[in-house]
């Protein structure tokens, strides 16, 4: 089990597996810290935390800050669903509005105001601590016309979800959840007649399009107090581990495991994303096929924790029971992830609504059929929630 752990709690004798924001720096410096000399060199490198693996190192590692790969807390919820789909609504709201005003400052050349974005991931963090089912069952309920101003607190969502299951905690949490609220921040510098194209984009325009990476990490090194793991999300969310991705093509020695991350979310929420131009995928499609890229493109041992955070059928989606009843997703069995707790919602024998009703499939026989796509039967998801 990984620890996180500051630079300035770090000690000779610790075995350095990563280096977050520096896959450079963590080829060079990976393995045990021999000296005093080395930890200093660190430091004057702009390195701020280490990830370190106990059982490789000669003395013990401090208390959390968290570990990456430990289990996710269980316990009551502070807030029930209801009351906190609410603040979550505005949290989305409040998202859509800084995403419009944040572009219009970047295209003006002002430099980016981190404050907004800073607070925004703090209070989306706080409701994930209250009730993650509010977030992740929004998340269901975009509207396809504006893909481009949801994607980003959508994916911030999901990596606010993984990087909780995972185990990361406060400040790492903070950086990790900001970089994906911005990972798409270069957009607002991409010709907006090709970012708002209703079609599949040419060769030239893809092009064109894959620049905003790239913009993305200028912006970044432009804005003060941006972290090193922030500007790593941003720049590196498009990389792939054989090479294949962009803006720079890293190979998977250079991608550290946050830019791993980002990726697995960013690619997921595209794929089960209603578009003007494609019908979403439903959630087991789009994991089946993030799995049919791994190990080559995606990270095998991320994906299979990230499949495991979000759930084959993740809250807040649809599913058809074995009853002949459509039902929403509430929320998952921690260990079974085809016995969800759900809401059912509508009859298929009888094409018509039914008075709502929670079923724990583990306590009944009935069983999940396959995921649905409510727009197939013309159902809203946002009126079950
Ligand atoms: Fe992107």
């Amino acid at each position: 089990m990984m620890k996180s752990v500051p630079l300035k709690h770090a000690r000779v004798g610790m075995f350095v597996v990563e280096i977050p924001g520096h896959p450079a720096l963590t080829l060079a410096r990976q393995g045990l810290i021999s000296s005093p000399e080395l930890l200093a060199q660190m430091a004057r490198e702009g390195v701020t935390q280490l990830i370190v693996d106990p059982s490789r190192s000669q003395v013990s590692t401090p208390a959390p800050p968290p570990s990456p790969l430990s289990a996710p807390p269980t316990g009551p919820r502070a807030a029930s669903l209801s009351d906190e789909l609410q603040r979550a609504r505005s949290l989305y709201s409040r998202s859509r509005r800084l995403q419009q005003k944040s572009m219009h400052q970047v295209r003006q050349g002002q430099p980016l105001d981190l404050g907004e974005f800073e607070l925004l991931t703090t209070d989306l963090i706080d409701s994930g601590a209250r009730n993650d089912a509010a977030l992740s069952c929004l998340r269901q309920i975009r509207n396809k016309d504006e893909y481009l101003l949801q994607h980003s607190v959508a994916v911030a969502t999901l990596m606010l979800l993984f990087a909780r299951h995972l185990g990361y905690r406060d400040d790492l949490l903070h950086q990790m959840v900001l970089g994906a609220l911005l990972h798409d921040v270069g957009k607002v510098l991409v010709k907006s007649e090709i970012l708002n194209k209703p079609g599949k984009l040419t060769d030239e325009e893809f092009a064109h399009m894959k620049d905003h990476a790239r913009f993305g990490a200028d912006i970044m090194k432009r804005t003060p107090g941006i972290t090193a793991i922030t500007l790593d999300i941003v720049a590196n969310h498009h990389e792939k581990l054989d090479g294949s991705g962009y803006p720079n093509g890293l190979a998977a020695d250079q991608l550290s495991t946050f830019a791993r991350m980002i990726t697995l979310c960013d690619m997921y929420d595209a794929m089960t994303s209603e578009r003007v131009y494609h019908r979403a995928m439903t959630p087991p499609q789009a994991l089946k096929l993030m799995r049919s890229m791994a190990p080559e493109k995606l990270d095998s041992e991320l994906l299979g924790q990230f499949i495991r955070c979000i759930g084959l059928y993740p809250v807040g989606s649809m599913v058809a029971l074995s009853n002949g009843q459509l039902a929403v997703v509430m929320e998952n069995h921690p260990t079974l992830p085809h016995k969800p707790r759900v809401k059912t919602v509508y009859s298929l024998t009888d094409r018509r609504h039914i008075m709502a009703r929670e079923l724990e499939l583990t306590q009944h026989n009935v069983t999940i059929q396959h995921a649905v796509d409510p727009a197939q039967y013309k159902l809203e998801l946002a009126n079950y929630l």
